[in-house]
């Protein structure tokens, strides 16, 4: 593996080695991704292997501009009404953390769509990202750059860490802004549906066309495997409280206990007896859903490095990006209780 920087010429680099059909992890704005090139099955095979990912599990083929989408998607098969809400939800969110499930062209590899009639685009909001596609083939197929059901990285050095000499190279582009994954919109169908919260919130989407269902975290059938429960988890066995329930617990020596803010965190160690000097992180001191977001995977690595017994986190509020993290942290605590097995 070899480490690049941002520069013009490590980026030209990195996008003759995507179109050599090796694998490059980049930055975007919400994880890093694992690259390769979405017309090449060889590549494709190579992401699924070096990710270990089960092949049922489809990837989302990053754009650069959204004349990108001509080549990948069947806009015949896409009703009227929704193309409307697609066309305006592109203008108001794209580049952005949103992906789009669409009806795909043939000439898709199936590899890249886990044979779905219907493939995952995004047009990532990081000039990094951008640059990088563009210099390649237009279409770089990218899931986050971690091994499967493990934390997605928002750092180079998780990608180096946790992937190593099974990705060709990796361009370190600091810490990413949002810190968790795109939300992922189905929109092959009938009505808009969120299969994974993400990026962009809820709120947003239903205020530019209106409701939209949410399948996510249900046990409906993984048309998303990012809905599958166990997902994005650490080692270390993780537990998650409503607030009140986290206010119940004791201090235990050698176990972490990660507030959503400031407020919770200090009424919590109000309690505790002064001696035993806690373990405590805080997602966002103020309380804002945007730095828990941007925290929450770095900690949960930092954590994970820890040899802690046990890691006690409290649920934000399920507002905004509040969604996408709860998610995660739901499943990275089914992922846990599996660890046992
Ligand atoms: O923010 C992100 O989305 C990051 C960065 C790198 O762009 N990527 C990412 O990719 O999270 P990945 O592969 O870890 O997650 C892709 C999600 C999975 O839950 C997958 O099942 C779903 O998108 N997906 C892909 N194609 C699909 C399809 N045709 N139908 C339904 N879900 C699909
Ligand atoms: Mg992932």
């Amino acid at each position: 593996m070899k480490l690049l920087s941002t520069s013009k010429q490590d980026l030209e680099e990195a996008s003759r080695a995507l179109k050599a059909g090796m694998l490059v992890a980049f930055p975007t704005e919400t994880v890093y991704g694992l690259g390769g090139d979405a017309f090449n099955p060889l590549a494709l095979a190579k992401i699924f292997e070096a990710k270990q990912r089960p092949r049922f599990d489809p990837l989302i083929i990053h754009i650069a501009l959204r004349e990108g989408l001509d080549p990948l998607v069947d806009f015949s098969r896409i009703k009227k009404t929704v193309r409307r809400k697609l066309d305006a939800l592109i203008d108001a969110f794209w580049p952005g953390p949103v992906t789009f499930i669409l009806p795909k062209k043939p000439e898709v590899p199936a590899l890249a769509t886990s044979g779905l009639p219907t493939v995952a685009i995004r047009l990532p909001d990081h000039p990094v990202a951008r640059k990088l596609i563009n210099l390649s083939t237009g279409a770089v197929a990218a899931p986050s750059a971690n091994p499967f059901g493990y934390l997605s990285p928002t750092r180079a050095e998780h990608v180096a860490e946790q992937l190593g000499d099974r990705v060709d190279y990796i361009i370190d582009g600091g810490p990413v802004r949002i810190g968790v994954e795109s939300t992922v919109l189905d929109m092959s169908g009938d009505n808009p549906c969120i299969l994974r919260p993400g990026g962009l919130p809820r709120e947003s989407i239903e205020k530019c066309i209106g409701p939209v269902d949410l399948r996510a975290g249900t046990d409906y059938l993984p048309r998303s495997p990012g809905q599958m429960k166990s997902h994005y988890a650490p080692r270390t066995p993780l537990e998650l409280y409503t607030p009140e329930n986290m206010m119940a617990l004791e201090n235990h020596p050698g176990e972490a206990y990660v507030f959503f803010d400031r407020q919770s965190s200090e009424a919590w160690l109000s309690k505790q007896p002064g001696s035993l000097n806690p373990i405590i992180h805080i997602l966002s001191p103020e309380g804002s859903l945007t730095e828990a977001a941007a925290n929450l995977f770095s900690l949960l690595h930092r954590l994970d490095h820890d040899s802690l017994r046990a890691i006690h986190i409290e649920r934000v509020p399920d507002i905004g990006l509040g969604l996408a993290i709860n998610d995660r942290l739901y499943k990275a605590r089914v992922q846990a209780k599996n660890i046992s097995d």
